[in-house]
């Protein structure tokens, strides 16, 4: 047994805050049950004070794990931690995560305030948080591009008013990982309470220029005994550090001496359940969790691995909860393989109503396309909350080809009344959105537009990523479909049943 790395995850939070993740509470309580059995020490269930959603979903999440420290974020301000502090008050770990600016920028521009003041309003806060919590988290936001003596001055000050934990995070994903690796070791040097085991050290990186990991590595090689990270990376602009390439980074370099307590046969399990829910393809050559993680497809390499596997690989696709014998369903399953099938990928359905609603939808696309694979099963059980929409699409039909105008009929039910219409466009997708625009007339316009590649053959289902602005705020929509047309029209259905007014 190595020394032990404490991993706190934060899809729920800095993941969340991505456009177009966002989960409701339900479907946060199915994570945060995830990453539990996952084995994650530290679950961020969320930023109380900026949302009422997000308040409750930290209480429902305190009530429903039960040994994870639940973490709630907060800003260096009383009122943010009096939030926290209620919103934590079912948890049985609780940490409250508090934390300012540091970067000599985020000083000037954020604050309009001087490096003295910033110290003191740090150590206010943790002293506040410390009334009401004992483990107390500081975050120096920015610390990547913050100064290091000044840096240290913080976390020592820090230190000495209770942090039990402090996080040097990257805020914009700018080091590199010798410069991120050599600041944690100067913080080491330098604060008493950190060798003397007071305190430890967390690494909070961001990938923006691809070095998450890397960072994060360089950190823990240098004493930061935490590591924030997400599922599959998720999080603000190009994401956070991936949960899963820490872990198994540790798993497969086993004389680095350390180790974390992740059960890593429930990562794929974790990866596919927050892809789904969120709506957020994982990138097919995505470290650990991709679809092609483990797939040799040049003649050399499988030659080599028929040989022996381990000329190309490096861990074990078991390892991570891939089943390699993964069962396609097809027409002739029933009702228990596609419940067991779903349980495999970590959505759990027990509400017998929903396993029959998912079930016809099963048999639908069944009868479209021969083998129904895990892929289409995820996609299902996410397309299923559309069901009790008010905008709904009834029929599309749609005429295109190539030296011809394109040409969609569509009709909707809305709330129960029937509406149809026609139009042209330069192609099927423009024709049936400008069809459905006759029906919906509302000043709404198309941002964003992502249709994501069919992998495994002409008759798989096609994926849409879409959003909407209207009345100035951007709604996200999600539509899947063997038809591709169809697809686009469910996500811009979807985002127009999200429209406030
Ligand atoms: O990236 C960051 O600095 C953060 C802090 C709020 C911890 O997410
Ligand atoms: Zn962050």
């Amino acid at each position: 047994m190595g020394e032990r790395l404490f991993i706190f995850d934060t899809t729920l939070r800095d993941g969340e805050q991505v456009p177009g993740c966002q989960l409701n509470t339900v479907e946060k309580i199915q994570v945060a049950k995830q990453l539990e059995q996952l084995g994650v020490d530290v679950i961020e269930a969320g930023f109380p004070i900026s949302s009422p959603g997000d308040f409750n979903s930290v209480i429902e999440i305190s009530k429903a794990v039960t040994w994870p420290t639940v973490c709630a974020l907060t800003r260096a301000v009383e009122k943010d931690i009096d939030v926290a502090v209620d919103s934590l008050r079912y948890a049985k770990r609780k940490r409250i995560h508090t934390g300012i600016g540091t970067s000599d920028s985020h000083i000037k521009y954020k604050f309009n305030s001087d490096r003295e003041e910033i110290i003191e309003r740090a150590v206010a806060a943790v002293t506040y948080a410390k009334k009401f919590v004992e483990d107390v988290e500081f975050y120096a936001e920015d610390a990547g591009r913050t100064d290091n003596e000044y840096l240290a001055r913080v976390i020592e000050a820090v230190v000495k008013a209770g942090a039990t934990v402090c996080n040097i995070p990257d805020t914009t994903g700018y080091c590199l990982p010798q410069e991120y690796g050599e600041k944690i070791k100067y913080l080491m040097e330098h604060i008493d309470g950190l060798s003397s085991g007071k305190a430890i050290l967390s690494t909070h990186c961001h990938n923006d220029l691809g070095m998450a990991t890397a960072n994060t590595m360089s950190g823990i090689l240098n004493g930061a005994r935490q590591a924030e990270v997400t599922i599959n990376g998720i999080g603000e602009r190009a994401g956070n550090t991936s949960l899963e390439e820490i872990a198994m980074i540790l798993k497969c370099h086993k004389h680095i001496g350390i180790d974390t307590n992740v059960n890593t046969t429930k990562i794929y399990p974790a990866s596919r359940m927050v892809s789904s829910l969120m709506n957020m393809p994982v990138q097919p050559n995505k470290a650990v969790v991709g679809r092609n993680a483990f797939a040799h497809s040049s003649g050399i390499h499988q030659d080599g691995v028929l040989k022996n596997v381990g000329t190309y690989e490096i861990m074990n696709p078991k390892d991570v909860g891939l089943d390699d014998n993964s069962i396609v369903l097809t027409a002739r399953s029933g009702r228990a393989a596609l419940k067991y099938r779903l349980e495999v990928l970590g959505v759990a359905v027990n509400d017998e109503k929903k396993v029959e609603k998912l079930y016809q939808k099963f048999l639908a696309l069944a009868d479209r396309k021969k083998e129904v694979n895990d892929d289409d099963i995820l996609t299902l059980a996410g397309a299923d909350s559309a069901d009790n929409h008010a905008v709904k699409l009834d029929f599309l039909q749609v005429t295109t080809g190539m030296g011809v105008k394109s040409v969609a009929s569509i009709g909707l039910d809305i709330s129960g009344q029937k509406f149809e219409a026609a139009a042209t466009g330069n192609g099927p997708v423009d024709a049936a959105i400008k069809a459905l625009k006759k029906i919906i007339m509302k000043q709404m316009t198309l941002k964003e537009f992502t249709i994501q590649a069919i992998s495994k053959g002409s008759d798989d289902v096609g994926k849409v990523h879409m959003q909407v602005e209207y009345n100035g705020s951007v709604y996200y929509g999600f539509g899947a479909n063997t038809d591709i047309v169809t697809a686009s029209v469910e996500a811009y259905i979807e985002c127009i049943n999200k429209f406030k007014n």
